[in-house]
């Protein structure tokens, strides 16, 4: 079965076309990285304008390098829920119609639960059951997944996502936009125990995560105001900027692989799969693996391409929808 997906979330134009689920045989992203740079962070208004433009030569892209025309396509699938509200109903609104004038069936997939499937993908055995950690610029949940349709929350972000976290202090470090890729890049030549941010646990037995403080403590880090501060400072030298970058990593990573591991435990499984943009983090990658093979757990991370918003994670989720027989109407509609 062939499924054409299509991912306009946020500020990536996306298709791709997946066969049974599991063989990604193309995905292409527009990002629109370049167009958001000047403000800082994403601008909903010109994130649908720019989908707008990108749209039909992206899914034509995926169809050329699939080698396949309309004909060959059994499904469209689609992300219609959650994420900006302009940019989903562009891509609601291109699969709609793809689906209409080829008669095929319309499947409405929801953007999180493809970031957990993201795992699945080019892998011959399946990764259910398992415990999921999703980190991305909108979302930090824990899952447990029983089959790639069956999770359930066991806890999520009280305040800012991770992704959200890295972006918003990359940009207090003066570091270039999108921040996660930087605080990435920066943190390689800090030390990740020069700054001793505190550790937001939120009691001992909670799979919930709050990463506001963290940020605020950076600011007052940055301004000079926090604890062991020696003076009143706004600017930073490059290698105090990689120090906090990468203490204020190290802070994250220690409570998403804390968290990650005890959920494993306490829900009796031995698979962790991580999805979403900050699964991309090089820091995060290595320490799972470690804390993974610690605890005796198998560990599956998707592939760089499909941590960040991809329509292959769309168009494989899909595929479990239509053998289970959910597809949508037209009348399907975007939730911000
Ligand atoms: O999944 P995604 O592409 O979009 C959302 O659904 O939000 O995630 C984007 C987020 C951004 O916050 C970005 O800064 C973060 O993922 N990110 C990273 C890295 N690459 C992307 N964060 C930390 N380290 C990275 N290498
Ligand atoms: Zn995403």
């Amino acid at each position: 079965m062939q499924i054409l997906g299509i991912e306009t979330s946020c500020d990536e134009t996306c298709a791709a076309v997946v066969e049974d689920g599991r063989r990604v045989r193309a995905s292409v992203v527009a990002s629109q990285v370049a167009l958001h740079r000047k403000y800082g962070g994403v601008v909903p208004e010109i994130a649908s304008r720019a989908h707008l433009e990108a749209l039909v030569p992206v899914v034509e892209e995926a169809m050329k390098e699939a080698g396949i025309d309309a004909d060959a396509i059994d499904a469209v699938a689609v992300v219609h829920r959650p994420g900006l509200i302009g940019s989903l109903l562009l891509g609601l609104t291109a699969a709609k119609t793809l689906a209409w004038l080829h008669g095929r069936p319309l499947v409405g997939v929801d953007h999180v639960e493809s970031h957990i499937y993201a795992a699945s993908l080019e892998r011959p055995a399946p990764v259910f059951p398992c415990v999921a950690l999703i980190v991305s610029g909108g979302h930090t949940s824990l899952y447990r997944c029983d089959g790639p349709r069956e999770q359930t929350r066991l806890g999520a972000t009280t305040d800012d996502a991770a992704g959200e976290a890295f972006d918003k202090v990359a940009s207090l470090l003066g570091l270039p936009y999108p921040g996660g890729p930087s605080i990435d890049a920066a943190a390689a030549h800090g030390s990740p125990k020069a700054v001793p941010f505190s550790r937001p646990w939120l009691g001992r037995d909670s799979f919930d995560f709050s990463f506001s403080g963290v940020k605020t403590a950076v600011l007052y880090h940055v301004r000079g105001q926090g604890a062991g501060a020696k003076r009143r400072r706004t600017h930073l030298s490059d290698p105090e900027v990689a120090d906090v970058a990468a203490s204020f990593q190290e802070c994250v990573v220690d409570v998403l692989v804390g968290k990650t591991v005890r959920a494993a435990d306490a829900c009796g499984l031995d698979r962790i799969v991580l999805g979403g943009g900050v699964a991309a983090n090089r820091r995060l990658r290595e320490r799972m693996r470690r804390a993974a093979e610690e605890a005796g757990l198998d560990l599956v991370l998707p592939e760089m391409r499909f941590c960040t918003d991809n329509a292959a994670m769309v168009a494989g989720l899909a595929y479990h929808h239509v053998r289970a027989g959910q597809g949508d109407d037209l009348d399907l509609e975007a939730r911000a």
